[in-house]
């Protein structure tokens, strides 16, 4: 006989109880998190072996998926809030955002128009204006909450097509006869723009990669030189994709002339801010972006730098109806009489379903007010500013690219080594180091060579971890 459980789901009180011990168990780990190495040295399948390939038939009860956090899943943690973490990008979860994100999780609810959560839709209205405002953009500029930058760059690309094609989704997509549709981007832009491009559908051969200057910029003569010969075969220009802020080096593409550029091509151009658009809420770093007014779309993540804890990137356009118009289905079960009179988030990007994000930047935002939030990013510029000139003062170790905002890009370069000599060493050193588990950083290959980016930005790190790690760093090539 099928005997019935007595209970089909978690009720609140014994939420209630175990939620106090979750919330305790994270205060502890934030508190406690310097004291363990920053990089996990978990060997791959090391937590695989440890999980049972079946999914339990009897209740096992929550503390025991807290023991096993403990046993099995933390030693293959590396740890993205420590502050000698100096990896990839800052990806702060401010405590106050992760409050805002345990609501959002706790109301369960769903934008899927603004009817199913009035809330949700107007709270996202708000909270990404005051994004907007905090960092200069004009008020011509509409924001929403996507998951990631990735996304935000393919819709924008989406949007570029379907300008161009005359809205061609809507009839025969890219199987039209039209001439080829041409996006340009900088050879140091992110990989999650050549990805957009082939996700649209524009096709590899159509994605060019322009020249950068010294500095790793995107360099106009070379973008307008690629036009002018994309347009003598007949090809048609549809996007122009700058980085403000990229992935290796924090190089600044000129935006003003890329948009002068767009303009007199009439393609779209899109800005990928994602990591250095938090900077934007900084006015003294806003000349970084100097022509961004005349872009159609730029993205921002504030799950970056900002602390608005993952997911939570921002997409603003300058033409919301165009957008809508891309990204709408509409329908018969979604309409409702409200529709001509609210904003239904669902037509501003690829997911129907739409999570409480608003929630946590609007926690963050709140918490701190943009007066503590600039003073973190200063301490961060400020913490670059002074590693870079300890790296600079100490030959043979060399800064290697301008240092605008908060990455330092550098390599310890002994004399007397071939180039794939040095590229060993710079390797093994950055081996020797997280070995030690004393800071975690990331090696990328810049002109062909390895380097080590130093990317500060952290909550909790404060410029004795910075000396922490110059420390290290010196000991690792000893
Ligand atoms: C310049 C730039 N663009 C895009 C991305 C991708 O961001 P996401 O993970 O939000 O898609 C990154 C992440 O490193 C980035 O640095």
């Amino acid at each position: 006989m099928n005997r019935e459980p007595d209970r089909l789901s978690m009720d609140a009180e014994e939420f209630r109880r175990l939620a106090h011990t979750v919330v305790d168990w994270i205060a502890d780990y934030r508190r406690d998190v310097a004291d363990r190495p920053v990089c996990s040295t978990s060997a791959p399948g090391d937590v695989l072996a440890q999980l049972p390939p079946s999914p339990p038939r009897a209740p096992e009860g929550f503390p025991a998926v807290l023991a096993d956090l403990d046993r099995i899943l933390m030693p293959a943690v590396s740890h993205w809030q420590h502050p000698r973490f100096f990896g990839y990008f800052p990806s702060n979860g401010d405590l106050a955002a992760v409050l805002g994100d345990f609501l959002s999780t706790g109301l369960g609810v769903l934008g899927l128009a603004w009817q199913s959560a009035p809330a949700l839709t107007e709270l996202e209205e708000r909270v990404v204006d005051w994004l907007r405002q905090m960092s200069g953009l004009g008020a011509a500029w509409q924001g929403v909450i996507q998951d990631t930058a990735s996304t935000s760059t393919l819709v924008a690309l989406a949007c570029a097509r379907e300008r161009a094609s005359g809205h061609a989704a809507a009839t025969t997509g890219m199987q039209h006869a039209g001439p080829p549709l041409l996006v340009y981007t900088s050879r140091e832009a992110h990989s999650s723009v050549a990805k957009a491009a082939l996700l649209v559908g524009f096709g590899r051969e159509h994605v060019r990669s322009i020249a950068t200057d010294a500095e790793r910029a995107l360099d106009p003569r070379a973008l307008a030189r690629q036009l002018a010969a994309d347009r003598a075969t007949g090809a048609r220009p549809c996007a122009i994709v700058a980085t403000t802020g990229t992935t290796a080096t924090t190089a600044m593409d000129p935006i003003d002339a890329c948009a002068g550029l767009a303009r007199e091509h009439r393609a779209w151009l899109h800005v990928d801010a994602a990591m250095a658009g938090s900077a934007a809420i900084l006015p003294e770093c806003r000349h970084l972006w100097h022509g961004i007014e005349a872009a159609d779309s730029v993205v921002t993540n504030p799950h970056k730098w900002l602390g608005a804890s993952f997911d939570c990137s921002v997409l603003f356009v300058r033409d919301e109806q165009h957008l809508v118009r891309v990204m709408s289905t509409n329908p018969s079960y979604l309409r409702t009489a409200m529709d001509d009179r609210v904003k239904n988030y669902r037509d501003w990007g690829i997911a129907l379903g739409r999570r409480f994000r608003a929630l946590k930047l609007w926690s963050l935002i709140r918490t701190h007010g943009t007066d503590r939030l600039q003073a973190r990013l200063r301490r961060d510029l400020a913490n670059a500013r002074w590693l870079a000139d300890r790296v600079r003062d100490t030959p043979p170790w060399r800064v290697l690219a301008p240092v605008p905002l908060q990455t330092v890009c550098i390599r310890h370069e002994p004399p007397g080594l071939t180039e794939a000599e040095l590229d060993r060493h710079t390797l093994a050193w950055v081996e020797r180091l997280h070995r030690t588990g004393a800071a975690w950083l990331t090696p990328a290959q810049l002109d062909g060579r390895w380097m080590v980016r130093v990317s500060i930005g952290a909550l909790a790190t404060e410029r004795r971890h910075v000396d922490d790690l110059w420390q290290a760093m010196q000991r690792a090539v000893r």
